[in-house]
């Protein structure tokens, strides 16, 4: 098998998709839409408490298309990259409220049917990926957002991009039960090519950051380990987060300042409340100053800004593993490397780290020979957010 993960492209992956879809059900589909997956480059654990995030959009994708089928009810199968095929189907809204269900993966796509603001019959569809699962890359906001985007096609309601990145999100709280923040709906919905995005999680408007340091490259290493801890870690951060911005008696911790870690150490918080806070009040700043850095090209800067995100994720946040953290101290010590740091919720997926172009084979060899698991590796260009298709 080869390390080099490479995206199949909107066209093949369509193609796959509407094949699928005349084989299974007899007829051409009559909407489609894709979405991408995300990294994000710095500003992690803190969009629930309404902080700056700055992902990019990943080149991988997810590709929906189908058709009303004249019934009450909707049918979807899912082709995932191994050629296993999942199938699931679910009453239409329109005969009766959905609830959250079996098969767990079919809870992201019923949640976005159940909350979409317009009249959705019974259809069959199709959904093709190339983003990697359990990688922490988004690939549940871009299976939400890419059924989102497909109502919009076959329905012909449209919903404004921020409604409709909120409106998935709340599609993942409520069906299969993820607490998450709003960053990765947003990105894969308001992403473009060459740009970062620097998001305000609070206002939750967007600056589009140019990424054009020539000669650098954004590797991301997946060391395709998924520690089995994240159901339950990731609402308990939340939760911590929340109890330290209530103790202050402020709405998040996004209003918090670094005197303010004093002020709970002096209300006996716990420990661990304070660690969380103490994480999420500098990285909401590192997050600011990298964005201010990357367009005036401090990688020096922005990469230092990287490897304090990691220590502080893996020391204050206590989300990172063994894995990610052996892959930052790999790159930390490999040559041409500005920055490395954990992406994504954490406890296995990705690294990302900002590299020297020239230098990137090296540093692949390097971890190659160095780290003991099995990883995958692409250079990430960052690309658009999610669309409809027009078909032929
Ligand atoms: C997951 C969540 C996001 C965000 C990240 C951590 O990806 O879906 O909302 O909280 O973790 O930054």
């Amino acid at each position: 098998m080869s390390n080099e993960a490479i995206a199949k492209g909107e066209a093949a992956l369509l193609r796959q998709a509407r094949d699928k879809f005349v084989a299974t059900f007899g007829r051409e589909p009559v909407a489609a839409a894709s979405a991408p997956g995300r990294v994000n480059l710095i500003g992690e654990h803190v969009d629930y408490c309404e902080g700056f995030v700055l992902p990019v959009a990943l080149p991988f994708l997810t590709v929906v298309v189908g058709a009303y089928n004249g019934t009450d009810d909707c049918s979807v199968v899912s082709v995932l990259a191994s050629g296993e095929e999942l199938r699931a189907s679910f009453p239409s809204p329109l005969k009766t409220t959905l609830e959250p269900g079996s098969p767990p993966w079919a809870n992201y796509v019923k949640g976005v049917v159940a909350l979409f603001p317009g009249d959705v019959k019974g259809f069959d569809a199709v959904v093709v990926s190339d983003v990697p699962i359990g990688g922490g890359v988004s690939s549940s906001a871009a299976l939400e957002v890419a059924t989102f985007t497909f109502l919009e096609e076959l329905t012909g309601t449209r919903v404004e991009p921020v409604k409709k990145a909120q409106l998935c999100q709340k599609a993942e709280h409520e069906f299969p039960g993820m607490p998450c923040g709003i960053m990765d709906q947003y990105i894969v919905t308001m992403a473009k090519k060459g740009h970062a995005l620097l998001i305000d999680c609070r206002s939750l408007e967007a600056t589009h950051i140019p990424l054009e340091a020539e000669g650098t490259v954004l590797l991301v290493v997946n060391s395709n380990v998924k520690h089995q801890l994240t159901g339950s870690e990731y609402p308990q951060r939340r939760a911590q987060c929340l109890a330290a911005a209530e103790a202050l008696g402020i709405p998040s911790l996004r209003t918090a300042k670094t005197d303010d870690i004093n002020k709970l150490q002096q209300l006996n918080c716990d420990e661990l409340v304070l660690k969380r806070a103490k994480h999420v009040i500098e990285e909401i700043s590192r997050t600011e100053e990298a964005a201010k850095k990357l367009p005036l090209n401090d990688l020096d800067r922005v990469g230092e800004l990287f490897y304090e995100s990691h220590v502080s994720l893996s020391n204050l946040m206590e989300v990172s593993c063994p894995e990610l953290d052996r892959l930052v101290d790999i790159l930390r010590s490999a040559r041409g490397v500005y920055g490395a740091r954990m992406t994504g919720g954490g406890f296995g997926g990705c690294v990302v780290a900002l590299v020297e172009e020239e230098t990137v084979e090296v540093v692949k060899k390097k971890i190659l020979e160095e780290y003991s698991g099995n990883p995958t590796f692409f250079v990430c260009q960052p690309s658009d957010g999610a669309r409809s298709i027009k078909l032929k």
